[in-house]
């Protein structure tokens, strides 16, 4: 879908459809109380019947018949005016997208970011809504099932002196989103085409465009580096893994750069200790921490933001072939401790713990790693946080206000020693499973042994990475969670000079 930044007066700009945002109980709103009398106390009628209130995420559509300059109104409910939020109209704007879709509507103006007061950061939040709530994943529906969605949004600002800034808000969140959605559409995209190859051709296509440098590390490199935590996930499949390092320096010379890591399993069957039947298909979405770290790294290469920056993508596939690691076997990592195997659907944290002890190569300034780790993250936090842990309270800060910032939020989870006991093996430094207790924590702890001394923060994003029903700016389907997280996360670390 298209933005576009136009200047015009809501009530005098002819469009096919005007998207206003309305408060709750406020139908003599500023342009709402306009557009009521232009069409002689239609919206008041509503209001006062109940039939559309204002309450956030609710809408109604009508026609004009040539009593205003738009064609149609979409009035978007805004909820209450003292509650609003970015992240509501972020939403809001998500929730015209899905009321122009069901009406088959190609195109519209948007004044949403009016209702809040024009400023800027409103500006931003509704260009997000309008981008991602836009969204959907149609590359394999042929024929008349792929109608197509909302091809073109204007927003409207007022006076000609916005314009400018308008306009670089409207590009910079346009790039923003296309990082989401190159995330989003990795996730999608099946297994049998997101192959570990597949990912790192991406990666080297999308780091070439963006002018990123891009090298793909292949098994006999792993093999020399000594990597056999990330080599013993992939000897199950036939897909040769990957492990994708992307380098961008938008920084100082001498400034040491935050690395990215992103579990990039493009598909997670368990291995021999094989996943139960129902649901395994969303497995695919395994390298969605993966994905989110090229997503990153793409947005801020193009919005040159000020930092050097690294993404590492460790890319297999867990699947029980013949030649699959078992339960039982012993291997030593990279960083020369020794993991004893006991549950094959443990890889996640053997293919980061290679990734990360390779990181510390660059002497991080903050190292951070995304990934749809554990399914014990989905019963603690659900879909609506991304659990957290680190080894530094002000790097954990600082990626928690990135979150509340950006709409993605994050949940801190302890990571005290104590819970090294589960981790604890017989015969080998760590085991790769604890028991069924603080999975996630469990998990977190077993990385944090390979993450080195310096700072380092661990995202769980089981439950962020996929939306089951779908939300207003979050389509059924993949999130592509972490890219606006991160961004965010990186100006902020442009901002004050330094990481964290
Ligand atoms: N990829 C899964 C975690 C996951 C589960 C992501 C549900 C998204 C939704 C991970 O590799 C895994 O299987 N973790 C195990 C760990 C356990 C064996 C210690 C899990 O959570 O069951
Ligand atoms: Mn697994
Ligand atoms: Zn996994």
């Amino acid at each position: 879908m298209e933005i576009k930044v136009n200047v015009g007066d809501p009530l005098k700009e002819p469009s096919p459809t005007l998207v206003v945002g309305c408060f709750e109980q406020e139908p003599a709103a500023p342009l709402v109380g306009e557009l009521d009398q232009a069409l002689g106390g239609c919206l008041s009628a509503l209001y006062r019947e109940g039939e559309f209130t204002g309450k956030l995420n609710k809408s109604a559509l009508l026609h004009t018949l040539g009593r205003a300059a738009a064609e149609r109104l979409l009035l978007v409910g805004l909820g209450k005016r003292g509650e609003l939020s970015r992240e509501r109209l972020r939403q809001a704007a998500g929730t015209a997208m899905q009321a122009l879709r069901g009406a088959g509507l190609k195109s519209a103006c948007s004044v949403l970011h009016l209702a809040a007061g024009g400023g800027e950061e409103w500006l931003r939040a509704a260009v997000e809504g309008h981008l991602l709530g836009a969204y959907s994943f149609d590359r394999y529906k042929t024929g008349s099932d792929n109608n197509g969605g909302v091809a073109e949004v204007t927003i409207l600002v007022p006076a000609e002196s916005d314009l400018a800034a308008a306009e670089r808000l409207a590009g910079e969140g346009r790039t923003l989103c296309e990082g989401v959605i190159l995330a989003r559409d990795l996730v999608a995209q099946p297994a049998n085409v997101a192959t570990p190859a597949f990912l790192a051709e991406k990666a080297l296509e999308v780091a070439g465009r963006y002018g990123i440098d891009c090298r793909v590390m292949e098994r006999e490199e792993m093999e020399r580096n000594g990597m056999e935590a990330l080599l013993a996930v992939a000897k199950g499949s036939s897909q040769p893994p990957r492990l994708i390092i992307l380098e961008y320096r938008g920084g100082g010379e001498k400034e040491r750069p935050t690395v990215l890591v992103g579990k990039g399993i493009t598909f997670d069957s368990g291995g021999i200790s094989l996943k139960p039947r129902e649901g395994m298909e969303k497995m695919k979405n395994d390298m969605a921490g993966g994905a989110a770290v090229l997503g990153a790294v793409t947005v801020a290469a193009r919005l040159r933001l000020p930092v050097n920056l690294v993404g590492l993508v460790p890319a297999a596939e867990n699947l029980p072939g013949g030649r699959a690691y078992k339960p039982g076997d012993l291997v030593t990592a990279m960083a020369g401790k020794t993991v004893e195997i006991v549950n094959t659907d443990a890889e996640g944290r053997l293919v980061l713990c290679d990734a990360l002890h390779y990181a510390q190569r660059y002497r991080p300034a903050a190292l951070i790693d995304i990934a749809t780790l554990t399914g014990a993250c989905v019963v603690a936090l659900g879909s609506f946080a991304t659990g957290v842990m680190g080894n530094d309270q002000g790097l954990v800060r600082a990626l928690k206000r990135a979150g509340e910032e950006s709409g993605e939020r994050l949940w801190e989870l302890p990571l005290w020693d104590e819970y090294g006991e589960l981790m604890r093996s017989d015969i080998a430094d760590l085991k790769n499973a604890g028991g069924p207790s603080a999975g996630t924590i469990s998990a977190g702890w077993f990385l944090k042994q390979f993450a080195g001394k310096g700072k380092w923060a661990h995202l769980d994003i089981a439950g962020t990475a996929w939306e089951e029903k779908g939300r207003p700016y979050l389509p059924k389907g993949a999130t592509g969670v972490g890219v606006r997280l991160l961004v965010e996360y990186l100006r902020g670390v442009a901002d004050s000079g330094k990481s964290a």
